[in-house]
């Protein structure tokens, strides 16, 4: 059967999956992104240069493979094209080996502006990235608005659809504040005339792609962005992203059947983290959730700003394994719990005088879930040498049994550190 791979988050995102696509790269001919847009922030360690990529998939860094952007994710041409030349500069190829659907759905300038617009009215804020994922994707589910990559390539069609859209726009954005910034269809469309040319040799139908790919026996790897819990329909709504983050969004954001799969690796962290707001039972607000923070340097990628870090939460990973369908799991940064005393589980959650062990579906529940926590001793000792699972600490394995007897998975692969070299990998599902 021809390989067919997917690398999930299981958490809030930035579990360090880039460097879990970059390592099974080499047995794949394509990766493909299928959510998201330019709010994702993947670091990858190669030659010992560090590549930040928000739109690319990370299978960009090694030659021979097929980069591909599918239907679903949403695309800001400014940006794509920033990445492509910091790629360039830094003598990384790109050019056909980079491919993006003609129907994923561009990111437009108002659309930057309305998603600033609502992060700072009265009401909920969601924290968001400010990347104008949100309103792209309202966009697209209202239809009449939407803009796809495609449509950037026909200069008539496309002024003539700016000319429609941007005045509701003008005038949604001035009933949101006065003080709204406006834009001119003419001088958007000029831009966009002239990036859509830019974009040309990038640009083609992915879900044929992806078929005959398939069909000639080429494996293919699905890269997701953010992680299960941040999926608009699975994760803790409304603090989500607006895109399916888990394997669900594998189907419908690519054309391709999610029943080929025949391996899907679930990514977590050895803790938890989360940007933006959102309930977060187990974080931290004291010194080891700061030591963990400093430790993992935990800041965003695109937004810079300092994570919200806790312990293991696997009431939420267990939700996340359940819709994901993992089949086996990578366990990243375990080397930034080395220096704890003790580690803990939650495996519970007391909410209103009772435990319960399923993940609720509102985030007002969530918010007042109290984590019921396994204790074990930590390893005290530096890991990131470590290359084989019998060298680690009995405590740091002991660790690794518990969250895979718990998750009910085993896990294939063990992160000890940034390098492709800090790698355990566990041999279970080779
Ligand atoms: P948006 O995707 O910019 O709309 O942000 C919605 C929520 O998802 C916010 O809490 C963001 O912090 C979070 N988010 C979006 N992308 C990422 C990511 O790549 N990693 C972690 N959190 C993310």
């Amino acid at each position: 059967m021809t390989a067919c791979t997917s690398v999930v988050g299981l958490q809030w995102g930035d579990e360090a999956k880039g460097k879990i696509v970059d390592l099974l790269t080499p047995d794949h001919d394509l990766v493909v992104r299928y959510n998201g847009g330019p709010n994702a922030g993947h670091t990858v360690v190669c030659n010992g240069k560090s590549f930040k990529l928000s739109l690319i998939p990370t299978g960009i860094l090694r030659p021979k493979v097929q980069a591909v952007i599918g239907n679903g994710v949403v695309v800001y041409p400014p940006r794509f094209l920033d990445e492509c030349d910091g790629l360039r500069a830094n003598g990384i190829e790109v050019g056909s080996n980079l491919l993006l659907s003609d129907r994923a759905h561009v990111i437009l300038p108002y659309h930057l502006e309305e998603e600033a617009l609502r992060e700072s009215a009265e009401g909920r804020s969601i924290g968001t990235t400010g990347r104008g994922i949100g309103p792209c994707y309202q966009d697209k589910a209202g239809r009449h608005l939407a803009i796809r990559v495609g449509e950037l390539l026909d200069a008539d069609h496309l002024r003539h659809r700016l000319r429609e859209i941007v005045p509701i726009k003008n005038r949604l954005l001035t009933a949101l504040s006065p003080q709204a910034k406006t834009f001119d269809p003419d001088r958007l469309a000029d831009e966009y005339i002239a990036l859509g040319q830019a974009l040309r040799p990038h640009v083609t139908d992915t879900v044929r792609l992806l078929h005959d790919a398939y069909a000639k026996g080429r494996r293919i790897l699905f890269e997701a962005a953010q992680g299960t819990l941040l999926d608009v329909d699975h994760g803790t709504f409304p603090y989500v992203t607006s895109s399916n983050s888990s394997t669900t969004g594998i189907w419908s954001g690519c054309g391709f059947p999610a029943r080929r799969l025949t391996r899907i690796v679930g990514v977590i962290k050895a803790y938890s983290t989360r940007v933006g707001q959102g309930p977060f039972p187990t974080e931290l607000h004291d010194e080891i959730g700061e030591h963990i923070r400093q430790t993992g340097r935990e800041y965003g990628t695109v937004t810079g700003r300092p994570r919200r870090c806790g312990w293991f939460d696997a009431v939420a990973v267990k939700h996340a394994v359940m819709v994901s369908g993992a089949d086996e799991l990578a366990i990243m940064l375990l080397d930034v719990l080395s220096e704890l005393d003790e580690i803990r589980i939650c495996v519970a959650y007391e909410y209103d005088g009772r435990q319960i062990e399923h993940f609720p579906a509102f985030a007002h529940q969530l918010e007042k879930c109290k984590p019921i926590y396994e204790t074990l001793p930590g390893w005290k000792r530096d890991i990131s040498g470590c290359r084989t699972l019998a060298e680690l600490p009995a405590q740091a394995r002991r660790y690794l049994d518990r969250l895979s007897a718990i998750l009910g998975l085993p896990i294939s692969i063990v992160s000890i550190g940034p390098d492709r070299e800090q790698t355990i990998f566990c041999g279970c599902c080779d």
